[in-house]
């Protein structure tokens, strides 16, 4: 098949996006719950809200009242009249009121009890003595000051008419305009409308302020039409007129009257007070004092009214009197609301506790993804995937984009739901910013799930850190967060601060959604606009989402790069010094250990000058040239440093199998990750068909394979898939991809029986294998590493996989490592025995045996009493044989090849047996096993002197 060349970073992306989606959809129950998750809460917020209006929004005490007419046999309603005359004052004010009635103007008056009577803690001269509580008679106190005191002192004689003045024939219009030349009070308190004056509907009795008083002096009277028709009574109270000399006293005297003010315990009210300041016959200027407290206006419950205009035309008509004398008076006759439709109270409950819930349903997203990328991490499927081609670049392109159309999808989801069901959180706001503001959001999730990935290794860690900090997060934001915004005197820089923490800045958001929502809920009108973007808090919300998201990708992108491919901390600053020329050395500083290793090692020596002599020649003829590659493992826990490769120098042809034996812990696996960058080397290098592998690992992986040690498959993804991913990620395409990929499963015996079609999960840990393999051959690499491959396997799969891997070697340098002598006797040109970490000696099977195996290997077992003459025998036979073996019995000897003629052998053995029994014996040629053992032992011995 023809070379398809390196994947194009589209190709790349192209095979990942492919790879995940297959993924996704194998975990389509997951995906939809996800889904699901905010359509549940929007149901659940619905079920709030609809519960809500039920018992608070439609409760009776919330509309206008109503009454039945006619009722059938059980007593239910049929028929039933509603309107301001059904109501109590709480309900007039929802009532549809077309023609407002009319009130009297009326003054707020202390009740009798606590108006201002001479007491030991207010002694003052003026004030009535404090047996009138007794008989309920106290008089409402007027106070007054001024410039000008005989001015004053006529002002005040004005202020109150002597007797009530009320036309009892007139109707309801003359009636105001009679009511009018008498000064009205009442105790009652106002409501935030008048539609219904309290002080009127309120059976309590009305108050006709005068200058004086017969006993039980009240005057009855009825006001209104039809329903609206009310009895009442004016009863007389006087009005005590003091003058005080200046502001101050007055102050004082209001001060000390003040309920908590006194010891006592007793309030001592005044009605009102006026400053007449420097008023003449030419100016009028007053001030007026007047008790406001009742108002209790606050944040979630608006002012009432003030009963103040009457105050004002009081003090009018006295000084109008004062200058034109009894007949001018201004009439103030009534008070009126203007006409309104019917209301309903509103209180969208839904958008107050809308923050909490969305924050959790966005956050939400966080573990999934985080676990998602953590998952690829721990199960280093990242690292594999970056071997076999799979760049930096297309990798985080596809993962940001992947991630981002999920949540995409999720939040969109969200409000289409939410829209749906009716929830005004997401109805009233624009669409526009609502969308804006979920997407700048998420990304600044994902970006931040990126950056977290690093810290975390397990999955099981990483997903509980999430869930937590979801939860975690989205309660302080309601309990603390929502309480400081709310109180006004915490101040806003403070708040920024807290937004600077990703998840409140979310709340922030979603808490602005929801006030404004609710706001316009109750007032009918829209939520938020672009016009209300900068007045709510959103710009600053924006800004830092925005900013956050920039620098944690770049944070992201710069931790990844230290991360993944194990540059120093500080590589941007380094990169342009970095290049030394050194790095391509010819390799003289070991020439002092060279002496040493020429006696021992001839063949590695050889090696060693073939590598310099291709260094130098800068030659590519080789596919794999490792070049004095050294790696120590720096000191760690007082340990002193560990010298896991000691430098290797080793060429591998393409169309070669290089077979690495070697007693675990050599440093194998070191060299092997130092070839497939997943180590960086303490010194020396590597060129994988003249590039470099410190330098260029990027362009090395599109033309390599690699069978790692432990399988590193996707659970989900059946072996087809991982074979098509892979085959994409070199570059095939269309129907040469499915020919290699049906090849390729034939070949590791894959392909039959639908195994091909199942989840690699379900595998068996020989499938696994086979898989494995597979995948390091699809798209025919140059260079493939593989990590004993057959490990596991069953005998016939065995053979199965050794014939693909001498298939594959035709063009493709092969490195393997194994255990099994037996593999690397049928599978690799030449070998290398690895020992502590340098290579012993290289040479073909035949080769290493010849040369290490000069020797026959005898054996044999007798009772333990004979084995001095088994001794005694072979000493006769060789006398330079070597004991190397001996356990109960039995008895092992190497006989060197060239003093033993096997026949003696055997006639020695025959003599042997006539004189004792002989339980076996046996004579062999050196295998590879004996071959591998001596040189293992000889190279520990040799470096641990060295
Ligand atoms: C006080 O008012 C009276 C009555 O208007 C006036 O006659 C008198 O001049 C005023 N006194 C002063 C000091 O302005
Ligand atoms: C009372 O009202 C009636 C009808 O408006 C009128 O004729 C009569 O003169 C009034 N009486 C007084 C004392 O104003
Ligand atoms: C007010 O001033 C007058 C004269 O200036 C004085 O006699 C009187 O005691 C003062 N009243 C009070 C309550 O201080
Ligand atoms: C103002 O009105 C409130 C409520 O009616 C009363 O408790 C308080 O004592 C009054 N304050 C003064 C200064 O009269």
């Amino acid at each position: 098949m023809a070379d398809p060349g390196a994947a194009s970073f589209l190709t790349r992306a192209n095979a990942l996006l492919r790879k995940n989606l297959t993924y996704q959809k194998r975990n389509i129950g997951t995906n939809v719950r996800l889904i699901m998750i905010p359509f549940f809460l929007c149901l659940f917020l619905l079920a709030i809200q609809i519960v809500f209006d039920a018992l608070i929004n439609n409760a009776d005490d919330n509309r206008c009242g109503c009454q039945c007419i006619v009722t059938n046999q059980n007593g239910n309603c049929i028929n039933k009249t509603c309107g301001i005359e059904y109501s109590s004052s709480d309900q007039a004010f929802f009532c549809p009121i077309s023609s407002p009635p009319r009130w009297p103007p009326l003054l707020q008056v202390p009740p009798p009890e606590s108006r201002a009577v001479n007491s030991t803690f207010l002694p003052d001269i003026g004030l009535p003595n404090e047996s009138c509580r007794r008989t309920g008679t106290c008089p409402v106190t007027i106070l007054f000051t001024g410039n000008n005191r005989s001015l004053g002192a006529s002002l005040y004689g004005n202020l109150l008419p002597s007797s009530v003045t009320v036309n009892i024939s007139d109707n309801s219009e003359h009636l105001l305009q009679s009511l009018a030349y008498n000064v009205l009070g009442t105790e009652t308190e106002p409501e935030l409308t008048n539609y219904l004056d309290p002080g009127i509907a309120s059976n309590l009795s009305i108050y006709n302020i005068q200058s004086g008083c017969s006993p039980n002096d009240t005057f009855p009277f009825s006001f209104g039409q039809d329903r609206l028709k009310f009895q009442k009574e004016l009863r007389c109270t006087q009005g005590l007129n003091l003058w005080r000399n200046n502001s101050k006293e007055v102050n004082d005297v209001i001060f000390k009257g003040y309920r908590k003010g006194n010891p006592e315990g007793k309030t001592n009210e005044i009605g009102a007070a006026y400053d007449l300041l420097n008023t003449d016959r030419n100016n009028f200027n007053v001030h007026i004092w007047y008790n406001s407290t009742y108002r209790e206006g606050s944040d979630d419950r608006p002012s009432t009214l003030l009963r103040v205009p009457g105050l004002v035309n009081l003090v009018s008509n006295a000084y109008l009197h004062f200058l034109q004398g009894p007949g001018t008076k201004i009439l103030f006759e009534y008070v009126k609301e203007v006409p309104k439709l019917e209301s309903r109270l509103r209180l969208d409950i839904a958008s107050l506790i809308g923050p909490l819930f969305f924050t959790w349903v966005i956050l939400l997203l966080f573990p999934v993804i985080l676990s998602s990328l953590v998952y690829e991490k721990q199960e280093r499927l990242r690292i594999i995937m970056k071997m076999h081609g799979l760049g930096d670049g297309p990798y985080w392109m596809i993962s940001y984009a992947y991630f981002l159309s999920i949540s995409v999808l999720y939040f969109v989801c969200l409000m289409i739901f939410g829209s749906a069901i009716g929830l005004k959180f997401f109805r009233i706001n624009d669409y526009s910013i609502q969308f804006t503001f979920y997407f700048l959001y998420v990304n600044l999730q994902i970006a931040l799930c990126f950056l977290l990935s690093s810290i975390f290794s397990k999955v099981k860690t990483s997903t509980v850190a999430s869930y937590i900090y979801v939860f975690a997060a989205g309660l302080v934001g309601s309990f603390l967060l929502q309480f400081l915004i709310e109180d006004s005197s915490f101040s806003r820089g403070w708040i920024i601060v807290l937004e600077l923490l990703p998840p409140f800045s979310l709340y922030r958001g979603l808490y602005e959604f929801g006030e404004y929502a609710f706001q316009g809920n109750l007032s009918g009108t829209d939520g938020m606009k672009w016009k209300d973007f900068s007045e709510s808090a959103m710009d600053e919300v924006f800004i830092i989402i925005i900013v956050e998201w920039f620098l944690a990708l770049i944070a992201a992108y710069y931790i990844d790069k230290i991360v993944s491919s194990g540059k120093d901390p500080l590589f941007f600053l380094k990169s342009s010094f970095k290049k030394s020329p050194s790095l391509r050395r010819p390799s003289l500083q070991r020439q002092g250990f060279k002496v040493v290793v020429e006696m021992e090692k001839p063949d590695v020596t050889q090696e060693i000058e073939k590598v310099e002599q291709l260094m130098l020649e800068q030659s590519t003829s080789h596919a794999i040239i490792c070049d004095n590659l050294k790696k120590v493992y720096p000191s760690r826990d007082g340990n002193p440093p560990k010298l896991a490769v000691r430098g290797i120098s080793l060429a591998v042809p393409s169309g070669e199998c290089f077979g690495m034996l070697g007693p675990n812990g050599a440093g194998k696996t070191s060299f092997i990750n130092m070839m497939t960058g997943l180590l960086k080397p303490t010194s020396g290098t590597g060129l994988v068909r003249g590039l470099d592998i410190c330098n260029d690992m990027d362009k090395v992986y599109t033309s390599m394979g690699v069978c790692p040690q432990h399988d590193l498959l996707w659970e989900t993804l059946t072996g087809r898939e991982h074979l098509l991913f892979y085959g994409r990620l070199k570059n095939l395409k269309g129907s040469n991809l499915i020919q290699a990929v049906e090849e390729s499963l034939k070949s590791v015996n894959l392909f039959h029986g639908g195994v091909a079609d199942k989840p690699a999960g379900k595998y068996s840990g020989g499938m696994k294998r086979r898989l494995s393999v597979a995948i390091s051959l699809i798209g025919n690499p140059k260079v493939v590493y593989m990590d004993e491959p057959s490990t596991g396997l069953d005998p016939a799969s065995r053979n199965n996989l050794w014939t693909v891997i001498k298939r594959a070697k035709q063009n493709t340098a092969i490195i393997l490592t194994t255990h099994s002598m037996e593999e690397a006797e049928f599978l690799c040109d030449r070998l290398g025995i690895f020992v502590d970490g340098s290579l012993q000696c290289i040479g073909n099977p035949k080769e290493l045996k010849g040369r290490y195996g000069g020797s026959y290997v005898f054996t044999m077992t007798t009772s333990s009493e004979n084995e001095g003459d088994v001794e005694k025998l072979i000493q006769d036979v060789s006398p330079n044989a070597k004991k190397i073996y001996h356990i109960a019995g039995t008895q092992k000897f190497e006989l060197p090849k060239e003093e033993v003629r096997i026949s003696e052998v055997f006639q020695a053995v025959e003599k042997a047996k006539s004189s004792f029994t002989v339980f076996a014996w046996g004579l062999a040629d050196t295998t590879l096993e004996d071959v591998f053992i001596k040189v293992a032992r000889t190279g520990q011995a040799f470096n641990v002197f060295s």
